[in-house]
């Protein structure tokens, strides 16, 4: 198990302040502005907007069902206790009978641990399915994490090992897990180029960086996708992300879409985190969970209006605002993973959102990153 902290704050900007910039806030606005600017490269298969999803969606090149699927706590060290490999195996494979086409890993899961269960559950279909994994750290001899490495070399010596561990010729889509400040973003987008050119990666990704480090990485290499959290209360990319991504036609796939499990029914003011990754993360404090279950009620109510359960609320919200997000919500659960994936058939009015969204906006929300740590390190 690594010491690296999956939830390593990129930003800090606080609800109040999204609220005071006046931009994207409005959900209705966002849903309507999504439905003018889709990104050529990151046009799907929809057969209809607002949430009800019956087609598939676009990463660049690549073509994936509307929601994915997050590898991550398949690997010990996140919110739950190790799983079984074997039934991780036996979970993607039926993930994917139902209909999800697209698997998250990185290589620092476990380290290695994630992208072998990936790799070993997804050989059998491999062409039926695209995997996008990540690069952006070193590990020393005991699989310790030794810190942000993005050095041209260490990538492709990284990729030979996610090849291998992913039991495939290619990866789908390669991201940078997160901004090495000691090399270029240039070096970094020519060496994944380079590997783009060898066939061995079809489409680049980036994850948790500025908007700044998303133009220099575009210009030399065309990014397919920006992974950053983001959920109904983490809403950083509306003001930070959305535009850059409708201006270059990259696509945004959201981590963490289900906020670690709060935004569900599995969760209330009296959970305690102890040994689990969420024991660190602001939101689940004790005194924040109390808050925070204002936004769980008002997710509680829409689910009950519609006759759905407050995950597949959360995520349906979430493809109802972009025709370009693909959400990836994590699980270690077949019943959850269906659940999740039913959400394409939830829909969102365009003047739901915007009722959603009154709603929300009177509501509190604790745990928000500190505004100095706004896009820190990236
Ligand atoms: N790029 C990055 O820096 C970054 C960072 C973190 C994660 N990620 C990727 O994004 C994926 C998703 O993020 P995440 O796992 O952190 O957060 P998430 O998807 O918001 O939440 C995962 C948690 O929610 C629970 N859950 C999921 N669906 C549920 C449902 N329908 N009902 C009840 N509980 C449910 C899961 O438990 P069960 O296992 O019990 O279902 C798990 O504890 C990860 O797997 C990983 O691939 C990327």
């Amino acid at each position: 198990m690594t010491n690296l902290s999956e939830d390593t704050p990129i930003n800090g900007i606080h609800r109040r302040d999204l609220l005071g910039s006046g931009i994207a806030l409005s959900v209705g606005a966002a849903a309507a502005l999504g439905a003018t600017a889709l990104p050529a490269r990151a046009q799907g298969s929809e057969t209809a907007t607002g949430g009800n999803v019956s087609g598939t969606r676009r990463l660049g090149s690549l073509e994936v069902s509307p929601i994915g699927m997050g590898c991550m706590s398949m690997a010990p060290g996140f919110y739950n206790p190790a799983p079984e490999p074997q039934d991780m195996v036996r979970v993607l494979r039926n993930a994917h009978e139902l209909g999800i086409t697209f698997f998250d890993t990185a290589e620092v899961y476990g380290p290695f641990i994630s992208e072998r269960i990936a790799g070993e559950a997804l050989e059998p279909i491999r062409d039926e399915v695209v995997i996008g994994t990540k690069f952006g750290f070193s590990f020393n001899e005991n699989g310790g994490y030794a810190g942000r490495n993005s050095q041209p070399a260490h990538i492709k010596q990284a990729v030979e090992g996610m090849l291998e561990r992913l039991r495939t010729d290619r990866i789908d889509l390669l991201y940078l897990h997160r901004m090495d400040p000691n090399t270029p973003i240039e070096d970094i987008a020519g060496a994944v180029g380079d590997l783009i050119r060898e066939g061995k990666v079809l489409e680049f990704g980036v994850s948790e960086v500025s908007p700044e480090i998303l133009r220099g990485a575009h210009a030399l290499t065309p990014v397919a996708a920006v992974q950053s959290e983001y959920s109904v209360f983490e809403r950083l990319p509306e003001v930070a992300m959305f535009e850059n991504c409708e201006e270059l036609g990259v696509s945004f796939v959201p981590w963490g879409p289900v906020m670690r499990g709060l935004t569900t029914d599995h969760l209330n003011e009296y959970s305690r985190f102890d040994g689990d990754r969420r024991a660190t993360v602001p939101f689940f404090a004790p005194d924040a969970l109390v808050t925070n279950m204002e936004v769980v009620r008002l997710l509680r109510r829409w689910a009950d209006g519609k006759g759905v359960t407050q995950a597949q609320i959360s995520l349906a919200w979430m493809l109802a605002q972009k025709p370009y997000i693909v959400p990836i919500p994590g699980t270690t659960k077949l019943h959850h993973a269906r659940e999740n994936f039913e959400a394409r058939n939830v829909s969102f009015t365009s003047s739901e959102l915007a009722r959603f969204n009154e709603e929300f906006d009177a509501l509190p929300i604790a745990g928000n990153r500190p505004e100095s740590a706004a896009f820190e390190s990236q």
